[in-house]
């Protein structure tokens, strides 16, 4: 099996490299060596590296910044979805994308579906949106997985930065009114690597996140109570008190019954949100 991985220096990227069964043929791209807004650097590589499967978790996923770098986002988000699936159509390569539960508006109050309607709140969400348009346009057989709140040892993300404050017993501010259900970028890997490994899930939409729902404010309060020696004070704030420069969607639950009928389970790989937060908080504190 032949896999080329975009966006390799992510959180998803470094997990589907950790991950990837070691005699699969694997070429872990980073942006420097493939950057997917530039076009003939994508037909190049998928040319040249003739991959089976492309996996495209490449992404300018800064929410604040795209605000203020729209073009830039749209040349990724958008464009960049767009020749990723060009050229792996073209030179005969399956393709799995990663998007986003951002394309919704939050306005529901039951988990989204992937028959429900999409309006985003802001530029990183309707950029991947567009991106998701043109992989369906440009891929008979795209896999979009849609997933929610991402956090791993990898990277920039929510855990890692409350870890980072209640070790220094920093006290904290975090929004209670935006709802969502944190996903462990393992669980994804995971879940890629069987999808590519069965090689039977139609191709289409299809939504993933963690099974637990909660707000920021309980996610930040369940690191804090991981951490036992902490002496932070978590306290609950409004989104409007927080004043992020982009707007979010309140209530950002995915419905994944789809793609659970189809056998995929949801933390399959960490076996539940607290188990997986503990762990790698426990991963942390080694560093
Ligand atoms: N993070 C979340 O909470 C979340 C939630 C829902 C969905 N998703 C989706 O899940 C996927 C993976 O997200 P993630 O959390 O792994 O994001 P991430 O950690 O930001 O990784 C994205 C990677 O893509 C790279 N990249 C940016 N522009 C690129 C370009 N033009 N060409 C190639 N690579 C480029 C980034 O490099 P630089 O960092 O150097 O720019 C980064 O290494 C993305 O499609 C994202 O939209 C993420």
């Amino acid at each position: 099996m032949r896999v080329l991985l975009t966006g390799a220096k992510g959180q998803l990227g470094q997990s589907l490299s950790r991950y990837i069964p070691q005699d699969w043929i694997l070429l872990a791209a980073d942006k420097v060596f493939l950057d997917i807004a530039n076009e003939s650097n994508v037909y190049d590589v998928i040319s040249d590296f003739k991959p089976d499967v492309v996996i495209n978790t490449a992404a300018f996923t800064s929410v604040d910044d795209a605000e203020t770098h729209i073009d830039f986002s749209e040349s990724v988000n958008n464009l960049g979805a767009k020749y990723v699936a060009q050229a792996s159509s073209k030179y005969g390569a399956k393709l799995i994308h990663v998007s986003t539960d951002y394309v919704f508006d939050g306005n529901s109050s039951v988990p989204y579906t992937e028959k429900d309607t999409v309006k985003s709140l802001n530029v990183y969400g309707s950029t991947k949106h567009k991106g998701e348009l043109e992989v369906l346009k440009y891929h008979a057989d795209a896999i979009i997985i849609r997933t929610s709140w991402v956090y791993s040892e990898y990277g920039k993300n929510f855990l890692k930065t409350i870890f980072n404050l209640v070790e220094k017993n920093k006290d904290i501010k975090v929004v209670d009114d935006q709802v969502g259900a944190p996903t462990y970028a393992a669980d994804i890997a995971n879940l890629i690597i069987n999808i590519i490994k069965e090689g039977t899930l139609q191709p289409g939409l299809y939504h993933y996140s963690g099974d637990t729902v909660m707000s920021w404010y309980d996610f930040a309060n369940k690191i804090a109570a991981a951490m036992t020696s902490s002496h932070s004070k978590v306290e609950p704030i409004s989104t409007a008190e927080y004043r992020a420069i982009a707007r979010r969607p309140k209530y950002s639950v995915l419905n994944c019954d789809k793609i659970e009928k189809f056998g995929y389970k949801r933390s399959c790989f960490s076996k539940g949100f607290e188990q997986s937060v503990r762990a790698l908080i426990d991963e942390s504190k080694k560093l």
